[in-house]
C-alpha cells in the first residue's frame, strides 16, 4: 500500500501537509542506505553520485514547472523563500492580497510599504479585477487560498499588471497550487514562484524558489557560507543556482521530492478527476446540513474548503472529529487578514487528497452532527 499511514484514518488536513508515498519514503531511505554523501563537495566517486542525484532531482523539478535547473533554488520552505525575496529585493513597496497566508504577508512588512487587495464577502471572493494597483514594485499573490480555495487567475493579472508596469516583479505562491494544478512558469511569465516540498507529498524541509535567470543573477544571496561563494575574500558569488544555496543541502530531501514529483504527475489527470468529484461531493453535503460555506460561489475553487458550524468553536469541531478518526485543520489558518474581511476569529477547514474517499467526507458530516448533538444538546 502507497499510505499505510491513512489505514483507520480520514485525513482531510491535506492543505496543511500531504500525507508521503511509499515511493517518496523509499527514495530518501535509498539515499541514506546505498548512495549518501555530502553533496557539490568530495571528488571520489560517492560524493560525485551524491551530487548526480541531486542535480537529476533538480532537472525533474525545473521540468514539473517548466523552468530551467539554474532558475530552480532549493531551500527549507516557502516560508524561507518569501523571507529571501522580501529581504534582498528591497522593494519599498509591495502588493499582496488579503487572502494571503502569513508568510506571503509577515516577510513583506518587515521591509516594505504593503498594500492589500481586499476580499469581497459578497462574492466570496477577492475584488482583484481590476487590482487595484498603484504602481508597487513588487505584486505578491497566491494561486490557490489555503482558506478558502479561491484559484486566481494569475496568467490574467500578470498581463494586466505588466501593461500598467512593464518593470513590475511578480512573485506567485504556489503552495497550495502545486499539487492540484499543472504549473508553467513560462506561460505565466511570473518573476518567482514558491512552494513548499511536504504539501505535495514530498518530506518537510524541502522548498522550491523559481527566479528568471536575470532577476536571480541580481538577487543578493540570503544566506552565506559553505558552497556559494568563488571567492570570499572578493565577495565573488558560486554561479547560479549554488550562490543561494549555502551549507550542506538536504540531499535526501530533494530526491525524495522529485519522487514526489514522479508520484504526482502519473495518472495526473485522473488523480485531479477525482479530487474534483469529492471536492462537488463535499460541497454539496456542507450545503445539506447548513454549514457556512466560505467561497465556493463560482468554478474557480480548488479542494480546500473552509465553513464556519453556528454556535461550535472551530476547535472543539475538530477535536470530536478527532473522536471519530476525521482529521481536519481549525483556526484561523495563519490567514488573520482574511479571517478580518470574513469577521470570524477561525473556521474548520477540511482540505482533499486524490486519495481521500467519499466515506471520509460521510465522516466528517457525521461529526457535525455528532458536534451539534454534544454542544447544542
Ligand atoms: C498558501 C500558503 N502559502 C505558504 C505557506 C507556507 O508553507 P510552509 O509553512 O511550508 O513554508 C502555506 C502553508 O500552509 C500556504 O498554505
Amino acid at each position: 500500500m502507497n499510505f499505510e499511514i491513512l489505514k483507520g484514518i480520514s485525513y482531510l488536513d491535506n492543505a496543511s501537509s500531504t500525507q508521503k508515498p511509499k515511493v517518496v519514503i523509499d527514495a530518501m531511505n535509498n539515499f541514506y542506505l546505498k548512495n549518501y554523501s555530502n553533496t557539490h563537495r568530495g571528488v571520489y566517486s560517492l560524493s560525485e553520485k551524491a551530487t548526480d542525484l541531486f542535480e537529476k532531482s533538480r532537472e525533474t523539478i525545473a521540468k514539473f514547472i517548466n523552468a530551467k535547473p539554474e532558475e530552480i533554488v532549493f531551500l527549507r520552505s516557502a516560508t524561507e523563500g518569501f523571507n529571501h525575496l522580501a529581504r534582498t529585493l528591497k522593494a519599498k513597496t509591495v502588493l499582496v492580497t488579503q487572502i494571503e497566508h502569513h508568510s506571503n504577508y509577515l516577510p513583506w512588512k518587515q521591509y516594505s510599504k504593503v498594500s492589500v487587495v481586499s476580499y469581497n464577502k459578497d462574492l466570496g471572493m477577492l475584488d482583484y479585477i481590476p487590482f487595484n494597483y498603484n504602481g508597487e514594485e513588487v505584486v505578491s499573490f497566491t494561486l490557490m487560498s489555503n482558506v478558502s480555495g479561491e484559484i486566481l487567475d494569475a496568467k490574467k493579472i500578470i498581463k494586466e499588471l505588466r501593461l500598467k508596469n512593464p518593470s513590475v516583479i511578480i512573485v506567485l505562491d504556489a503552495s497550495q497550487a502545486v499539487s492540484h494544478m499543472k504549473i508553467d512558469v513560462l506561460d505565466l511569465d511570473c518573476d518567482f514562484l514558491l512552494f513548499s516540498g511536504h504539501k505535495m507529498y514530498g518530506p518537510t524541509g524541502t522548498g522550491v524558489l523559481f527566479g528568471k535567470t536575470h532577476l536571480l543573477e541580481k538577487l543578493d544571496p540570503f544566506l552565506f557560507g559553505g558552497n556559494m561563494v568563488k571567492d570570499s575574500f572578493e565577495g565573488v558569488w558560486a554561479d547560479l543556482p549554488q550562490r543561494h544555496e549555502a551549507g550542506t543541502m538536504d540531499g535526501a530531501g530533494f530526491l525524495g521530492l522529485s519522487a514526489a514529483v514522479d508520484f504526482l504527475l502519473d495518472d495526473f489527470d485522473s488523480k485531479m478527476k477525482k479530487e474534483k468529484e469529492l471536492q462537488n461531493y463535499l460541497v454539496s453535503k456542507l450545503k445539506e446540513v447548513n454549514a457556512r460555506i466560505v467561497g465556493h460561489t463560482a468554478d474557480n475553487f480548488g479542494p480546500v474548503v473552509s465553513f464556519i458550524l453556528e454556535g461550535i468553536h472551530p476547535h472543539d469541531f475538530a477535536s470530536i472529529c478527532d473522536r471519530h478518526n476525521v482529521c481536519i485543520r481549525a483556526g484561523h489558518h495563519c490567514a488573520q487578514p482574511f479571517m478580518k474581511a470574513l469577521g470570524v476569529f477561525g473556521t474548520s477547514r477540511a482540505s482533499i487528497s486524490f486519495y481521500n474517499t467519499k466515506e471520509d467526507i460521510d465522516k466528517l458530516i457525521f461529526s457535525i452532527t455528532d458536534a451539534r448533538k454534544i454542544i447544542n444538546g
